[in-house]
């Protein structure tokens, strides 16, 4: 590398100078809305309708999705196809483009199977170009994780067999991990779930993708051109609800009593999603690493923030017949575009009832977490910089595409690890393999559930606890992928 100079003030300074909120400070408050609803209720009241459970529990259907079939007839064998292909997808009132797809479906179907089952992907990639499949979350072997560092990409043509036992339960997903700035914003993505034994029953199960991508007509704007996409971020032009353009999603008819299971995920190559739900009564229930011990609600601006790749799980209650339930999002960052967005996402509407149901109390699960000391501290430390052409390189730990480890710790080992952002950019920080607890978010408050990803504000130091119990190379990197391709990679060995 030739001189080489820092870059992290200037990026600071040049994201406060642009405008651009530093993350979770300077948020542009955006006006409530005309009637302000009520806020939302921490408890479910009434009485258990339901308790006891049938003795066969019924697979729950996980609406908004497409799901995957099964052919293995082992009950604790998963056994689907995947093919990667190329395929014109049509956006309601946007236009025709050329994406890419698993299974000719956008977003990806569903893989769905049961906590300790056997999964077999059989995989065909149909693309013009080398890929891969990433489990995002799943705490499974290296070896099936991917990586490129591990496993060689999947040519055109070419076929890979998955074949791995799913750990956690939870909301998961997977992708490509080969020129994933590209391959995940032209639709190569699809939503995972692992059920549990202690999985509460919900009445109906919803995944919600959320995407931002950036299209011209029917054509993507070519990627990595400018400063712009390699600073911020690919930031798009039109949101997506699993596949759909805000405004087109179709509004469904839910029923009043109903207590819901929404599964949230930002597969966004950069944008931090900011949401709001308007009308019924929300929990959050689930982090990445799954259920949570106690749900809890939002607090009184009730707002969740969605980093890409990170998964919330809400439960959701409809009381009042004829009310209707909106999922708006705020978008934090202004991009390439110049966009920001505002507005309801999704729209759901509750269907009037004669005899008002009261929503059942969903009865809690005793939730084991894990509860451990740090054994060892380390210090990530999030940076950028500029070679004499410049060219934009983001650093972990002064390294840009660290190839060479850049922690080894023994297995079992729970790892104290202080997130060090020098930058003005926010860093959504994702490791393969682990699950982690937030210790300080930024601002002295520790974060319930487990987690696979968080995210580092413009400037913020965080910590995280890393329960390092799976072995193998590891990937740990930043989210949005234009900072990932552009360098923000390194690679943490958990010895056997
Ligand atoms: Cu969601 Cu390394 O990835
Ligand atoms: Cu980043």
């Amino acid at each position: 590398m030739k001189n080489i100079r820092p870059l992290g003030i200037a990026l600071f300074a040049l994201a406060v100078g642009c405008g651009r909120p530093p993350a979770r400070v300077a948020v542009q408050t955006p006006p409530p809305p005309e009637e302000e609803p009520a806020p939302t209720v921490i408890v479910l009241p009434g009485t258990n309708n339901n308790p006891t459970p049938p003795a066969v529990k019924p697979k729950p259907v996980v609406k908004g999705v497409a799901t995957l079939e099964d052919t293995n007839t082992d009950p604790h064998i998963v056994e689907v196809s995947l093919t990667a292909q190329v395929k014109y997808v049509t956006f309601p009132g946007k236009g025709t483009a050329q994406m890419y797809t698993y299974n000719g479906q956008f977003p990806g179907p569903l893989l769905e199977a049961h906590q300790g089952d056997r999964v077999i992907v059989h995989f065909t990639n149909e693309l013009p170009e080398p890929t891969t499949i990433h489990w995002h979350g799943l705490r499974i072997s290296d070896q099936m994780d991917g990586s490129p560092r591990i496993q060689s990409p999947v040519p055109f043509g070419g076929t890979f067999t998955y074949d791995f036992v799913v750990p956690d339960a939870g909301s998961f997903w997977y992708h490509p991990h080969v020129r994933a700035n590209e391959q995940i914003e032209k639709g190569l993505y699809g939503p995972i779930v692992i059920r549990g034994d202690d999985d509460p029953e919900y009445d109906v199960e919803r995944y919600i993708l959320l995407d931002d991508i950036l299209l011209d007509g029917g054509t993507f704007y070519p990627f990595m051109e400018g400063h712009m996409e390699g600073m911020h971020g690919r930031m798009g032009n039109m949101l997506l609800t699993n596949g759909l353009p805000s405004g087109s999603v179709a509004t469904e008819q839910v029923t009043a009593g109903h207590v819901e299971r929404w599964r949230l995920l930002n597969t966004s190559n950069a944008r931090t999603m900011e949401l709001t739900m308007y009308g019924p009564s929300v929990r959050i229930i689930a982090t990445d690493g799954g259920l949570l011990k106690e749900p809890y609600t939002l607090n009184n601006s009730r707002r969740l923030i969605l980093p890409v790749g990170q998964r919330y799980d809400l439960e959701v209650t409809y009381r009042d017949a004829g009310a209707s339930a909106q999922l708006q999002s705020w978008v934090l960052m202004q991009g390439s575009s110049g966009g920001a967005y505002e507005g309801a996402i999704n729209v759901f509407n509750v269907q009037q009832s004669s005899d008002a149901v009261e929503p059942r109390t969903i009865a809690w699960p005793a939730i084991q977490t894990p509860s451990r000391a740090a054994d060892e501290s380390v210090t990530l430390q999030f940076d950028a910089m500029e070679d004499t052409d410049g060219m934009l390189m983001w650093m972990i730990n002064d390294q840009p595409h660290g190839m060479d480890p850049l922690f080894t710790f023994a297995k079992g080992r729970t790892v104290k690890m202080q997130l060090d952002n020098l930058t003005g950019m926010e860093h959504p920080f994702h490791l393969h393999g682990q699950f982690f607890e937030v210790l300080d978010n930024g601002s002295g408050a520790r974060l319930p559930g487990l987690r696979d990803t968080v995210l580092v504000g413009g400037g913020e130091t965080i910590e995280i606890l890393a329960y390092m119990d799976n072995p193998g190379r590891w990937m740990a990197h930043c989210h949005i992928l234009e900072h990932a391709a552009l360098g923000m990679m390194a690679e943490i060995v958990v010895a056997q």
